[in-house]
């Protein structure tokens, strides 16, 4: 059994789809052994106990300085001795160490096409209020694995989502989530419980 731990910001609904999907079957041979927030008022954090697991706050508010929380956050990283962490919108810029600890058992999902709209403070909402702002046909979701950069990683998988005319910032972050996002990120728990995914030369390859 594949041990998940998963990072949450949020509202938590990608969480969501990931636990609905293990227990419906969709995902096989994994299981969420933690959740962790950064933000003590997620809803996330009710979602994970909900379904009796164990879910936690580490808030940089209570550290006096980075390293501080950096530490913390570690410390309940490694207690839930993870196969694979999933950072589900997860609005904290992860420890290095913990980055070269966990090499290529990092996944993130990010609400667009990667290289598109991506990049430091570019996150959530933000997301599509730039895909409208340059007025983009097709946007999407994408997969991936975490590095030191910010979202560029190697790329797991992703899915187009059209945009249409009248979309407002939330209406096209509905459709990435429905379409995409709560498709794509427990496809890609599943498909490394089961081992198809390899990275090399900094690139995945998925065999399906
Ligand atoms: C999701 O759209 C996710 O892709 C995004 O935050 C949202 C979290 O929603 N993540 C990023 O922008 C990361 N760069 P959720 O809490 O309902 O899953």
């Amino acid at each position: 059994m594949l041990r998940v731990l998963v990072c949450v910001s949020g509202g938590g609904t990608n969480l969501q789809a990931l636990i609905d999907s293990m227990e419906s079957g969709k995902v096989r041979d994994a299981q969420i052994v933690r959740v962790i927030s950064n933000n003590k008022g997620a809803y996330a954090l009710e979602r994970a106990r909900e379904h009796h697991i164990d879910a936690v706050c580490v808030s940089p508010k209570e550290y006096p300085d980075r390293e501080a929380f950096h530490a913390a956050f570690l410390h309940a990283v490694e207690e839930s001795d993870p196969d694979l962490i999933v950072l589900a919108g997860f609005l904290v810029v992860l420890p290095e160490e913990m980055i070269r600890k966990y090499r290529n058992r990092i996944l993130n999902i990010h609400p667009s096409l990667i290289p598109s709209f991506c990049g430091t403070g570019c996150y959530g909402l933000k997301v599509h209020e730039k895909a409208l702002e340059r007025g983009v046909k097709i946007t999407g979701a994408t997969v991936h694995f975490v590095d030191e950069g910010t979202d560029t990683g190697p790329i797991v998988l992703q899915k187009a989502v059209a945009v249409q005319s009248g979309d407002t910032p939330g209406t096209l972050q509905r459709r990435v989530m429905e379409e995409a996002e709560w498709e794509l990120l427990p496809r890609a728990v599943d498909l490394f419980a089961h081992g198809k995914i390899s990275v090399r030369d900094g690139r995945a390859d998925v065999a399906d």
